[in-house]
C-alpha cells in the first residue's frame, strides 16, 4: 500500500521516526515503523547517560539494538546525541571545570568512533541556547565558553570522515532571537571552516501555531550551505483532542510536509515517536497529547492521510 516513506523518497526527502528499545517489543508499533519511515533515529540511547554513565565505562547494547532495527529495515539511522545539557550523567557536571574539554572530547570520540560508517548523521550538539538567544550555562560552556561547539564539532569529525554533522534545537523553526542566534553560530561556522553540515530543527510544535516564518527561516540556513532538517516533529492538542482539532492537525502536518519540499536543502522530516502512545508529550506537558500521524492504537489519524496527500 502507499507509505509515507515511499512517497518522501520519490521526491527526495526522507520521513523518519524515532524508536526506543522498547519499542521494538511492541509488533504493532514495528508494523508501522518498519513499513512507514525511511529513517530511525533513538529516542534515547544513543545519550550520554546511556552511553557513558560511568566515567570511562562506554555502554553502546542499547544504540546497536536501534541500529540493527535499522539496518535489518534498510532505513538510515541519525545518531542523537553527543553534547547536551539534559540526560547527561552527575559526574560530568560534578567535574573540575579544568577537566570537562576532556570528557568531553573523549566521549564523543569514543561514541563517533563506535557507529563510524553506520550512521547516516548526528546531533553533535544539543539545545545550545536559551530561548532570548544566549548560551545556555551548562557545563560545557561553563568550563569553555562558546568554543565548545565547535570542539565538539572537529572532534566528531576526527572521528568519522563522512557522517553528516548537526546542532539541533527547538523553538527555531520560526525568526526569533533563538534562531538568529543559532543563525549567527551557524554562519560564524561556516565562515571559519568548523565541519558543519546541517541543523536539525526539533518542531515540537503547539497545535495550530506553525510559525508563519518557518520557510524563511529554513531558507536563510539553506543559503549558508547547510542542509536543513525537521529532526522530533510533534504536535500537540490539550486533551481531549476534538474532530476539529485533528483537522488542525493535519493542516499543521501539511505545512511541514509543503516548507520541506519548499526548501532544496531540506533532506527530511522526522515524527518524534511513532503513535500518540509512544510520545514523550503527555510526561512533559501535562493535559496535552494526541500528538503523533497514529492514535493509541496505531491507527492513521488526518494528518497521516494529509500527509501522505501532500507527497
Ligand atoms: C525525550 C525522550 O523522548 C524521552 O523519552 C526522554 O525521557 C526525554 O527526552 N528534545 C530532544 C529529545 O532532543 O532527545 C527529547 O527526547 C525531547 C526533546
Amino acid at each position: 500500500g502507499t507509505s509515507l516513506r515511499a512517497l518522501a523518497e520519490a521526491k527526495g526527502i526522507y520521513f523518519g521516526t524515532a524508536l526506543t528499545q522498547g519499542d521494538l517489543n511492541n509488533s504493532a508499533l514495528t508494523a508501522v515503523a518498519g513499513s512507514q519511515f525511511g529513517v530511525v533515529t533513538p529516542g534515547n540511547e544513543m545519550k550520554w547517560d546511556t552511553v557513558e554513565a560511568g566515567q570511562g565505562s562506554f555502554n553502546y547494547g542499547p544504540g546497536d539494538r536501534i541500529l540493527a532495527y535499522g539496518q535489518a529495515n534498510g532505513m538510515k539511522v541519525r545518531g542523537h546525541t553527543l553534547v547536551w545539557h539534559s540526560q547527561l550523567p552527575s559526574w560530568v557536571s560534578s567535574l573540575p571545570t579544568s577537566q570537562v574539554q576532556a570528557a568531553m572530547r573523549n566521549h564523543v570520540t569514543n561514541e563517533v568512533t563506535h557507529y563510524k560508517g553506520k550512521l547516516y548523521a548526528w546531533d553533535v550538539v544539543n539545545e545550545p541556547f536559551n530561548e532570548d538567544g544566549s548560551y545556555r550555562t551548562d557545563a560545557f560552556y561553563n568550563a569553555m565558553g562558546s568554543g565548545y561547539v565547535a570542539d565538539a564539532l572537529r572532534t566528531a569529525r576526527a572521528a568519522d570522515p563522512d557522517v553528516k554533522l548537526y546542532l539541533n534545537d527547538y523553538n527555531i523553526e520560526g525568526q526569533n532571537a533563538k534562531s538568529d542566534a543559532m543563525y549567527n553560530l551557524a554562519k560564524t561556522l561556516v565562515s571559519q571552516g568548523v565541519p558543519l553540515d546541517g541543523i536539525g530543527f526539533q518542531a515540537h510544535f503547539v497545535l495550530g501555531q506553525v510559525p508563519s516564518t518557518f520557510k524563511a527561516n529554513l531558507q536563510r540556513f539553506a543559503a549558508l550551505g547547510l542542509d536543513v532538517a525537521i529532526t522530533e516533529l510533534d504536535d500537540r492538542i490539550q486533551l481531549p483532542a476534538t474532530a476539529a482539532n485533528l483537522t488542525q492537525q493535519a493542516n499543521d502536518y501539511v505545512n511541514v510536509v509543503n516548507t520541506c519540499l519548499a526548501v532544496s536543502r531540506c533532506v527530511g522530516v522526522t515524527q518524534w515517536g511513532v503513535g500518540d502512545a509512544d510520545s514523550w508529550i503527555p510526561g512533559v506537558f501535562s493535559g496535552w497529547g494526541a500528538a503523533t500521524m497514529y492514535d493509541n492504537g496505531y491507527q492513521p489519524k488526518p494528518a497521516y492521510t494529509a500527509s501522505v496527500n501532500a507527497l
